[in-house]
C-alpha cells in the first residue's frame, strides 16, 4: 500500500525578515527610519515580510541630531557604510552626492541587494552603468523619489504608460525656484530678495546654485526624458538655463500679457530626435502649470493614447520624499520575496538627443526702439531674414503695469528721438534662428535695448 501523501503544513514558516540598510540620516533618511520603525507591522504586511532596519550610515555618528535617541535608536547609527551594505537585502541610499554613494550602490548590487535611491544627481550622471549592473545582478534599482519628491511620476511613465507613446513632458520639478518665481509674481519681490526668503524658510540651501541655476531640474529632466523616450539622456545633454536672469519686470510683464514665468523641465520627441531642456518660460495663465504655486511641483505629460495627464504634489521635504522612498522599498521587498525583479531600464529606442540650438519653441521679445517711421519694418525685416515668423507685435502702453519700472516708452531717448517699447511674439522657431535674430536686432541702429527674451511654452 502506498504511503499517504503528507498533508500541507497549515502554518508555513513566516518569511525571514528582510534586512534594510539605510545610507544617510538627514532630511529624508530620518523620515525613512522613523516610518520603518513606527509602522513596522504595516510595512511587513504590505511587503510580505518584516523590513528590519539593521543600521543607518552617517558621516558623524556622535553628532546630536533630531529624532535620534528617541524615535531612532542611536545604536543603529554607524560610520561604516560598507559593512552595513554587505550585510543587507535592501539598501536605501539617501546620502546624496556622487561619491561614496556610487561606490556603495555598486557594492550593494554586487552583493545581491536591491537598491532604492533618491539621488537624482548620481542617476543623471551615472544612471546607465548602475542600471546595467542592477540588471546583470537581477536586483532592483528604484528611484521614484529622485524626480519630484512625493509625486508618483517615475512609475506612471515607466509602467502605466508602457503601452502608450509619450510625446512631451513639461514639468515644474524644482520647488525652490517655483517658490521664488511665485513670490516675485505675487509680492513683486526681486530675485535676490525672494531667494533669501526661500532660504529662511528652508526651501533653498545656503548655496542655492543647484536650484537657481537649474542643475537640480536638469538632472530630473534627464531622468524623465530617459524614461519617457526609452533613450539614455545624461545631464550634460540637457540644455540648461536657470532663473538668475529673470527680473521683477519680466514677471510683471508676463502677467500683463496673460502668462506666468515658470522654470520648466521640457522633454519632447520631434521627428529629428529628443529635445531636453530646462529654462524659464512664459506659460499661459490658463495652462494647469501656471496654477502651480509656492514650492509645489507638477509634471504635465502628453501621450498619444492617454492625452494630457497632470501629476501634482510636494516635490521635496523629508516626509513627502520618504513616502516615495518607502513605496519603492516595499515594491523591492515584494519582488525579492517572489524571486523577481521590477522593470529593467529600457533604452531600446536610442533616439538622437538634439543640441540646444535645435529646440523649437515660441518666443516673446521686448525691446526699446527709436519711435520713427520705418523702424517696425526694419525690425520685422530682421526676423524675416532669419526665418522667424512674427505672431503678434504690439507697442506697449506708456503706463507700465503695477510694480514695473517705467520704461521710456513713447518717451525721448538720449539722442532726442522718441523711444517706443515693442513687444513681439513669434511663431515656433528654432533656438538657433532666434539667437541669431536677437543678435542682429541688437546691431540694428534704431534698437536702443533688448529688454527681455523669454520662451513661451504650453500653448
Ligand atoms: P541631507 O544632507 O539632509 O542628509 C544626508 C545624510 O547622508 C546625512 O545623514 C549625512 O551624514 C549622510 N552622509 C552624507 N555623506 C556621507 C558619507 N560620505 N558617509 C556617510 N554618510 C554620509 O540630505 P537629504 O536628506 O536632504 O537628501 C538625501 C538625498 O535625497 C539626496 O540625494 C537628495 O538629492 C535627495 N532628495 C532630497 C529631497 C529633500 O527634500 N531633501 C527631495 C528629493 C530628493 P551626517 O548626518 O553625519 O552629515
Ligand atoms: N532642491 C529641490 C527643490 C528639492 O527645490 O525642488 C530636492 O529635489
Amino acid at each position: 500500500m502506498p504511503a499517504p501523501t503528507p498533508a500541507p503544513d497549515p502554518s508555513p514558516a513566516a518569511p525571514r525578515p528582510l534586512r534594510v540598510a539605510l545610507l544617510g540620516c538627514g532630511v529624508v533618511g530620518t523620515q525613512v527610519a522613523r516610518a520603518l520603525l513606527e509602522h513596522a507591522d504595516d510595512m511587513a504586511a504590505r511587503a510580505g515580510a518584516p523590513l528590519e532596519l539593521v543600521g543607518i550610515a552617517v558621516r558623524d555618528a556622535s553628532r546630536p541630531r533630531d529624532g535620534v535617541g528617541t524615535v531612532v535608536p542611536r545604536e543603529l547609527l554607524t560610520e561604516d557604510a560598507a559593512s552595513l551594505v554587505d550585510d543587507a537585502d535592501l539598501v536605501v541610499e539617501v546620502m546624496g552626492g556622487i561619491e561614496p554613494a556610487r561606490t556603495l550602490i555598486r557594492r550593494a548590487i554586487a552583493s545581491g541587494a536591491s537598491v532604492v535611491t533618491a539621488n537624482k544627481a548620481l542617476l543623471a550622471e551615472q544612471g546607465p552603468s548602475l542600471f546595467e549592473a542592477a540588471d546583470a545582478a537581477g536586483v532592483d534599482l528604484s528611484f521614484e523619489a529622485a524626480v519630484a519628491g512625493a509625486i508618483p511620476i517615475v512609475r506612471p511613465v515607466r509602467e502605466s504608460l508602457a503601452g502608450d507613446h509619450v510625446r512631451r513632458v513639461l514639468g515644474i520639478v524644482n520647488g525652490t525656484t517655483n517658490y521664488v518665481l511665485d513670490q516675485m509674481a505675487t509680492h513683486g519681490l526681486g530675485l535676490e530678495e525672494a531667494v533669501t526668503e526661500a532660504q529662511a524658510l528652508g526651501y533653498a540651501e545656503a548655496d542655492p546654485t543647484a536650484d537657481v541655476e537649474g542643475f537640480d531640474a536638469a538632472a530630473k529632466a534627464a531622468i524623465l526624458a530617459s524614461l519617457a523616450f526609452h533613450t539614455r539622456v545624461s545631464i550634460d545633454q540637457v540644455a540648461r538655463e536657470g532663473i538668475t536672469s529673470v527680473t521683477a519686470d519680466d514677471v510683471a510683464w508676463a502677467r500683463r500679457t496673460g502668462h506666468a514665468v515658470k522654470l520648466l523641465a521640457i522633454a519632447e520627441q520631434t521627428e529629428e530626435g529628443v529635445s531636453v531642456r530646462v529654462h524659464p518660460a512664459l506659460v499661459p495663465l490658463d495652462h494647469p502649470l501656471a496654477a502651480v504655486r509656492g514650492a509645489f511641483n507638477a509634471v504635465f505629460v502628453e501621450a498619444d493614447g492617454a492625452g494630457p495627464l497632470m501629476f501634482y504634489g510636494q516635490g521635496a521635504g523629508g516626509r513627502p520624499t520618504a513616502s516615495a522612498v518607502l513605496g519603492d522599498l516595499v515594491s523591492a521587498a515584494r519582488d525579492r520575496l517572489v524571486g523577481g525583479k521590477g522593470p529593467h531600464e529600457s533604452a531600446y529606442a536610442s533616439l538622437p538627443v538634439l543640441p540646444a540650438e535645435a529646440a523649437v519653441t515660441r518666443y516673446q521679445v521686448r525691446l526699446l526702439v527709436a519711435d520713427r517711421p520705418g523702424v517696425l519694418a526694419q525690425v520685422a525685416g530682421v526676423l524675416a531674414d532669419h526665418g522667424v515668423s512674427i505672431d503678434t507685435v504690439r507697442q506697449t502702453a506708456a503706463e507700465p503695469p503695477a510694480g514695473v519700472a517705467a520704461e521710456p516708452s513713447a518717451g525721448v531717448g538720449a539722442d532726442g528721438t522718441g523711444v517706443a517699447s515693442l513687444l513681439l511674439t513669434t511663431h515656433a522657431a528654432r533656438e538657433a534662428s532666434l539667437s541669431a535674430t536677437v543678435a542682429a536686432l541688437g546691431d540694428l541702429e534704431p534698437v536702443r535695448e533688448i529688454t527681455s527674451v523669454l520662451r513661451v511654452e504650453g500653448v
